[in-house]
């Protein structure tokens, strides 16, 4: 058996459509969302994710702002950036990308964004907000993985859903969504002692925990869905050839380039899952889709708009 694999990019350009029209129709009425992201410092991986955000924005006509102060911005200095994109009409959606240098301290920052502007749902107001099940903001890479269970029909309702990582960012929200989606939820961590005791009970497992290849396949119930959230870039040769052992592709890719992006579930998964998203292509496309998606609404809300899933469901 080998699992249905769950496309990323395809789900996205899908979003991207439906995108396409509701930013067409703000247009007509003279509004163009826009979205402000502030990398402080040269950390590649989030030069190479913020580059990446600006370059949606353009594709989808939206107005974008890109703010890249020194590694050696104070918190002070950052507030100041973040207040003075507060009180910008153009700017409809926050961004700022973390981890944030450690002189930083990162929380006062996302506290200072503006509830209505948090494109990325950390602020404490729109995570309480979450959690009590109101309108709000959500983090975008648990809202994508919502997308894809949805989009690809898979039964979240009454499902056994096991989610490893507990980050602000990814597990604890994806916890929540899945729990108001009437999923039984079980969080596993770095200290769960049997982790395989869980993960073999579920019929979707949520892969959050920035562990490279850590699901095997003996970790996964035959024909659960599969969804892998890690994103880490690998250069030990070695850790390479344990991956990629039955894949000599890309194996052969990691040797000419000298490294590889993997996921935290490992390839070989896919002979026993019924159902996952690959790594790259799978969930981080769709990150990038729901940051679009809540720029769009954050729009539309400052504006006193009703937003499409008011009417009919899940964003
Ligand atoms: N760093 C890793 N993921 C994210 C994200 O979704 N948003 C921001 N701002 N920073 C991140």
């Amino acid at each position: 058996m080998s699992a249905r694999i769950l496309s990323g990019t395809v789900i996205r350009d899908q979003i991207y459509a439906e995108l396409a029209q509701e930013i067409a129709e703000l247009k007509s009425i003279g509004v163009r969302p826009g979205l402000a992201a502030v990398l402080v410092g040269d950390d590649p991986a989030s030069k190479i994710y913020v580059r990446s955000k600006i370059a949606a924005c353009e594709q989808l006509g939206l107005g974008n702002v890109h703010l890249t102060p020194p590694a050696n911005t104070t918190t002070a200095e950052l507030l100041a950036i973040v207040r003075e994109l507060n009180s910008r009409d153009d700017v409809d959606g926050i961004l700022v990308q973390l981890p944030l240098p450690p002189q930083i301290e990162a929380k006062k920052i996302l506290e200072a964004v503006d509830p209505a502007k948090d494109v990325d749902g950390f602020h404490p107001i729109n995570i309480g907000r979450l959690v009590e099940e109101r309108p709000t903001m959500v983090a975008c890479t648990p809202l994508g993985v919502m997308e894809i269970l949805r989009r690809s029909k898979i039964p979240v309702e009454g499902a056994d859903a096991v989610v490893i990582g507990r980050s602000n960012i990814v597990g604890k929200p994806m916890a929540l969504l899945l729990m108001h989606a009437d999923a039984t939820v079980t969080v596993c961590h770095s200290k769960t002692r049997d982790l395989r005791k869980f993960t073999r009970e579920a019929d979707i497992l949520i892969a959050a925990a920035g562990r490279p290849a850590l699901v095997v396949p003996e970790d996964v119930r035959p024909g659960a869905t599969v969804i892998d959230v890690g994103t880490t870039r690998i250069t030990d040769p070695r850790q390479a050839e344990k991956i990629f052992a039955h894949n000599p592709e890309r194996l052969e890719k990691f040797r000419k380039n000298g490294s590889a992006v993997v996921g935290d579930v490992h390839p070989d998964v896919a002979r026993v899952a019924g159902a996952l998203t690959p790594v790259p292509g799978g969930v981080g496309p769709l990150t990038i889709a729901m940051l679009m998606s809540n720029t769009v609404k954050a729009a539309r809300l400052r504006r006193g708009q009703r937003t499409p899933e008011a009417v009919t469901s899940s964003r």
